[in-house]
């Protein structure tokens, strides 16, 4: 293990929880209720190695065009998974982070969210981030905005505007650069997911269902990053 490069930032799509639940004769909420109770073990082990940022996609924008019983359900298990973890996540000195677009998402978990970043906004140890309502076109084209009005505003030149600039305006400014993307399920997309900050990243795909992507198939991810050649464009 001495050897192995930890990766600092790793986000994973958790996808293939329908398809779990599916492949046992279950409804789809199972295969969510299954995918939530296997975040953990991943937080940990992450934490463990000395991981710095775990962002995972748990809800994208274009996931509101699921029929509306199954996206109150993810609604209402994004709230309980919050409130159960919330003492766990404190104790271990874990940052906990929602990266989305805050508009639609129902009140209460709105509430709940804002709770577990506040109480746990000076910790120091591991950022996790929930990818919830999130979008990547959406990340960067509020990042154009928002440099614009800075730049009407006279905030900022327009010759100030660079790559770095623009990263410190999207919603992982302050986690290392991503280098490990992980995607469950088999699809080989990104389906919308942390374009910009996967410019560089290595990609690792699986055909494991997300509930069935264990601490194991983890570290076997992390070790196949340890023996890449990132070249950056150099020899
Ligand atoms: C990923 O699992 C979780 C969410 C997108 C909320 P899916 O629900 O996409 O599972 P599949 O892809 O239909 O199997
Ligand atoms: C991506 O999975 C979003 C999450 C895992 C939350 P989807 O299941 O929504 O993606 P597509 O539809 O296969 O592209
Ligand atoms: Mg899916």
């Amino acid at each position: 293990m001495s050897d192995l490069k930890i990766p600092k930032h790793v986000a994973i799509i958790m996808d293939g929880n329908g398809r779990w639940a599916k492949k046992r004769n279950l409804p789809r909420s199972f295969g969510h209720k299954a995918g939530m109770n296997n975040i953990e073990s991943i937080v940990d082990y992450a934490r463990k190695i000395g991981v710095k940022a775990l962002t995972v996609f748990a809800f994208s924008t274009e996931n509101w065009s699921r029929p509306k019983n199954e996206v109150d359900m993810l609604m209402r298990a994004f709230d309980r998974y919050i409130k159960k973890k919330l003492k766990d996540i404190k104790k271990q000195n874990i940052r906990f982070k929602v990266i989305g677009e805050k508009r639609n998402i129902p009140d209460f978990l709105l509430k709940a969210i804002k709770m577990a970043e506040s109480e746990t906004k000076n910790n120091a140890g591991l950022i996790f981030a929930i990818a919830f309502n999130y979008g990547s076109q959406e990340e960067i084209t509020d990042c154009a905005k928002r440099i614009a009005q800075d730049c009407i505003k006279g905030k900022i030149s327009l010759r100030s505007i660079s790559t770095d600039l623009f990263s410190k305006y999207l919603y992982t400014h302050d986690f290392p650069d991503l280098d490990l993307l992980i995607r469950t399920s088999g699809e080989l997309r990104l389906s919308n997911y942390l374009l910009w900050q996967a410019s560089y990243a290595e990609l690792y795909f699986t055909d494991k269902f997300w509930p069935d992507f264990k601490v194991d198939d983890f570290q076997e991810a992390i070790d196949d990053f340890s023996k890449r050649d990132r070249r950056y464009g150099n020899i």
